[in-house]
């Protein structure tokens, strides 16, 4: 059934029909759809725009409706246009004449402009939520790895010596991050566009606040226009799930990396690896791949909704009923990622002894050797060039610092004296940093607590 038969003579051509559908994909939120038709109804009967009679029979209708969809008995016809057209149709032909008022005083519009609210609002909160497990699972590897050494890398070459708690502390912050992203961007979303009519309101006296509050929002949105056509909630949730991919990514690429023949810090556990089909030796980490190239569809997402908006007149205009193939496949593949990743690090083992040994050959105690001269009266442009003279000594002699004997230190310094061994041991040169936010573990357990507490609240 046509919302829109009247005014028309001819039957609407089936590659229009095709073109123009949005049911095959809008039916996702056929229950965001009739919690709003409820609502709706429900402030109709207050305010007497129709009877209580009519209101209870077409809430009842919209319920059934409801039910037969979950459970299967109810199919989405190829007929209608879109879920809000096969709702309606569908309580006019269960309850009759009552049904044909629900649409008293709203437009598809404004409809849809709350549909797309809800169901984006009720995602927000889950891949929320699914963030915060996640953040308890790194929060779980943070605290027995206070005292796992590893290397830190600047240009991916090993620099300084860090924990492998501090290196997933840097995640935690930007998956924490992300969590406050869907906050605000929550709490900036969380007024309703429905009363607002096709653009320009309507002349029933809907009481907006009621509906509004019946729905669960905060308040009402203020401008009939900006509410059938603002699509920046949208547009802020693809943003932040951007940034929670290219987050993914950069931590999927290092895992590739930990899991590299060559580095060898990571065991990827075997269900969450794939094999080669022709090479018999191989455990490849899929998972970690398929989730950093998942990231280009999220940017692309983002990218298409704003090239979308961009040149769209007030108000509603139907370039909109783009906003949601790519918004639903963003809010999946993010949610698939969450999901997929914290498995993949729950299994995950580390091979501390590698990565304490790859911490110790490559000079990453240089700048603590050179703090050390430093500490002995060594002005820092100096000590730097000593240091650097040690290891192009060590270098060529295939050792670290660690190895040099006392007088091979003094024939470049005569500065360095026994106690340069302990001043650039690993332990040391990790527990001496324990400024805010540094990993030896003294500052790490702070920082661990705190996280903690968050993820208490
Ligand atoms: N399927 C449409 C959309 O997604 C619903 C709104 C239709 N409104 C209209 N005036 N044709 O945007």
């Amino acid at each position: 059934m046509k919302l829109w038969g009247g005014r028309f003579t001819k039957e609407e051509n089936q590659l229009v029909h095709n073109f123009n559908e949005s049911l095959s994909f809008d039916q996702k939120f056929y229950a965001q759809d009739i919690r709003g038709s409820i609502a709706h109804v429900k402030m109709l009967g207050k305010q007497n725009i129709i009877t209580k009679d009519e209101m209870n029979q077409i809430i009842d209708g919209l319920n059934g409706i409801k039910t037969d969809i979950d459970t299967g008995k109810l199919r989405f016809s190829k007929e209608s246009e879109d879920i809000h057209s096969f709702v309606e149709a569908n309580l006019i032909e269960r309850i009759g004449d009552a049904g044909k008022k629900l649409h008293t005083g709203r437009s598809r519009n404004d409809q849809v402009a709350l549909d797309m609210k809800l169901y984006t609002r009720d995602e927000v909160v889950e891949i929320n939520t699914l963030l915060k497990t996640l953040l308890s699972s790194l929060l779980k590897v943070m605290e027995k790895n206070t005292e796992t050494y590893m290397p830190g890398f600047t240009h991916l070459q090993k620099a300084q010596p860090i924990t492998l708690a501090h290196h997933f502390g840097a995640y935690f912050e930007m998956f924490k991050r992300d969590r406050d992203r869907l906050d605000d961007i929550y709490e900036r979303m969380n007024y309703c566009p429905l009363g607002s009519g096709a653009l320009a309101g309507t002349t029933y006296p809907l009481d907006r606040e009621y509906t509004a509050s019946l729905l669960d929002f905060k308040g009402v949105t203020l401008n009939s226009m900006d509410s059938v056509s603002d699509r920046d909630y949208v547009i802020e949730l693809l943003s932040c799930l951007s940034t929670i991919m290219m987050h993914f990514s950069r931590f999927c690429e290092e895992i590739c990396i930990w899991n590299s023949n060559e580095y060898r810090f990571v065991n990827i556990d075997d269900s969450y690896s794939t094999g080669s089909s022709i090479m018999p030796q191989k455990k490849n980490p899929d998972i970690a791949e398929l989730i950093r190239g998942k990231t280009g569809r999220v940017y692309g997402a983002l990218t298409s909704i704003l090239t979308t908006m961009k040149g769209i007149p007030l108000a509603y205009n139907k370039d909109m009923q783009e906003d949601k193939e790519l918004t639903f496949d963003a809010i999946d593949t993010v949610k698939g990622c969450i999901v997929l990743f914290t498995g993949m690090i729950d299994t995950m083992t580390f091979n501390k002894d590698i990565m304490e040994a790859s911490t110790k050959h490559g000079f990453t105690n240089a700048t603590d050797a050179a703090d050390y001269l430093v500490n002995h009266g060594v002005p820092f442009r100096d000590a730097h060039g000593i240091v650097g003279e040690l290891v192009l000594f060590c270098e060529e002699k295939g050792i670290a610092l660690d190895d040099m004997t006392l007088e091979e230190y003094n024939a470049i310094s005569p500065v360095f004296e026994n106690d340069i061994y302990e001043a650039i041991s690993l332990e040391t040169c990790i527990n001496k940093r324990m400024t805010i936010g540094a990993p030896s573990p003294e500052a790490m357990n702070n920082t661990i607590k705190i996280y903690r507490e968050y993820l208490n609240k």
